[in-house]
């Protein structure tokens, strides 16, 4: 069983957005998958209002209790895929990371997905998100 986890700053807007739109996208496959933050400013609050609009937007399910939650070192190690939504969260985690860990860690796609804390363009993270995981169910299913 694959386990997958998004990590963005406030585990409030990115990544949790990444965790519903994958799940949505598995389509029978037994994967776990989670999001985190790399900080824990955010700890304990909601998803926020602009991602649950573009989730109810294009209806796809997700946990509207779902609190943030800070990346663990318990949670390095568990997981097999580490995507980071930009270049700050990547450099942050391998920070975190041990050198064996941080071979799990990569980027969701080859450019940053912008925050929309301060974008405020969730539309523009839906759609690099949506790439990024249909991308990476295509790498993970092709063994890399
Ligand atoms: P996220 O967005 O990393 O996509 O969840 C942010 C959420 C909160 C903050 C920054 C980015 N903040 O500064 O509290």
């Amino acid at each position: 069983m694959k386990k997958v986890c998004f990590v963005c700053l406030g585990n409030i807007c990115r990544s949790p957005m990444a965790e519903f739109v994958m799940k949505s996208l598995l389509d029978g496959r037994n994967w776990i998958v989670e999001s985190r933050a790399t900080s824990n400013w955010e700890m304990g609050n909601p998803i926020h209002k602009g991602t649950q609009g573009i989730l109810n937007k294009y209806q796809i399910a997700y946990d509207s209790h779902k609190g943030s939650q800070q990346i663990s070192q318990a949670e390095l190690e568990e997981f097999d895929y580490i995507l980071a939504m930009d270049e700050q969260n990547l450099a942050d985690l391998r920070q975190l990371a041990s050198p064996e860990q941080a071979n799990k860690i990569h980027l969701l796609l080859d450019e940053s997905v912008p925050d929309p804390w301060y974008t405020g363009d969730f539309e523009e993270t839906y759609s690099l998100v949506r790439a990024g995981c249909q991308a990476w169910i295509e790498k993970i299913e092709g063994g890399n």
